[in-house]
């Protein structure tokens, strides 16, 4: 693993763009995307820059179960508003929050990524060391999968909703075999509440328990963290 330590989260924004944007114009097509706060500083790099977006798909991570793509809360319209609205891309996939079969859905989700394999994905952290929604205890070797969140996770995030038990309480999301399919992986963290789950991932064991620690397995891994969250490697 490779980490980059920035003085802030606008610096490891900007590192973060070269990298994909280095990949992209070494023939990267495909790109596993994410959302949360952290990879905000990076969308904006992308759409302040003359990257031509045209010939990309993407592939996001997750969706909230039961939430329709223009809802302000799903990570379709986050994707919409922080990214594919000014930079619209050959074309893009979020999970289907609103699948009336989601384990078939999950199914097709998986053939998707088979058919289009992840050149670079995109990854933050949870406080927990989730990866997607991706929580402690999950098998490493899942792939798309309805998930129920933990209270853990509905706290973390009902700071985006008026009300905590407006929360989705599950979601669909890529498995880590998914995840470690990918030729090349960026994870993003900022903030002392990340400093746990940092360390765990890079310096602790390999175990389920830290959905995050499976990437010391993956070959090329680069993670782009700012004082904060690196203040316990
Ligand atoms: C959610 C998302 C993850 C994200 C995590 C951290 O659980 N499903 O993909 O990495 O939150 O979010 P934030 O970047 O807002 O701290």
């Amino acid at each position: 693993m490779e980490i980059i330590v920035k003085e802030n989260e606008l610096q490891a924004g900007k590192a973060a763009f070269a990298i994909f944007e280095k990949a992209i114009k070494d023939g990267a097509k495909v790109l596993g995307l994410a959302t949360g706060s952290t990879p905000l500083t990076l969308y904006q790099n992308w759409v302040e820059s003359d990257l031509d977006c045209s010939d990309l798909t993407s592939i996001n991570l997750d969706e909230y179960v039961g939430l329709k793509p223009e809802d302000p809360q799903s990570y379709h319209y986050f994707m919409q508003k922080h990214l594919f609205d000014q930079k619209p891309f050959k074309k893009t996939y979020v999970p289907d929050g609103l699948a009336s079969d989601i384990p078939a859905f999950c199914q097709e989700y998986d053939q998707l990524i088979k058919d289009n394999p992840i050149d670079v994905q995109l990854l933050g952290i949870g406080r927990n060391g989730h990866i997607a929604f991706n929580e402690p205890g999950t098998p490493f070797d899942i792939g798309t999968h309805e998930v129920k969140l933990t209270e853990n996770t509905i706290n973390a995030n009902s700071r985006f909703f008026d009300n905590i038990e407006d929360v989705p309480k599950s979601a669909i999301c890529m498995g880590t075999a998914n995840i470690m399919a990918s030729k090349k992986i960026v994870l993003m963290a900022f903030g002392e509440q990340k400093a746990h789950a940092i360390k765990m991932m890079v310096e602790g064991p390999i175990t389920e328990e830290v959905p995050a620690s499976i990437l010391q397995k993956h070959p090329d891994v680069t993670v782009i963290v700012d004082e904060a969250a690196a203040s316990e490697l």
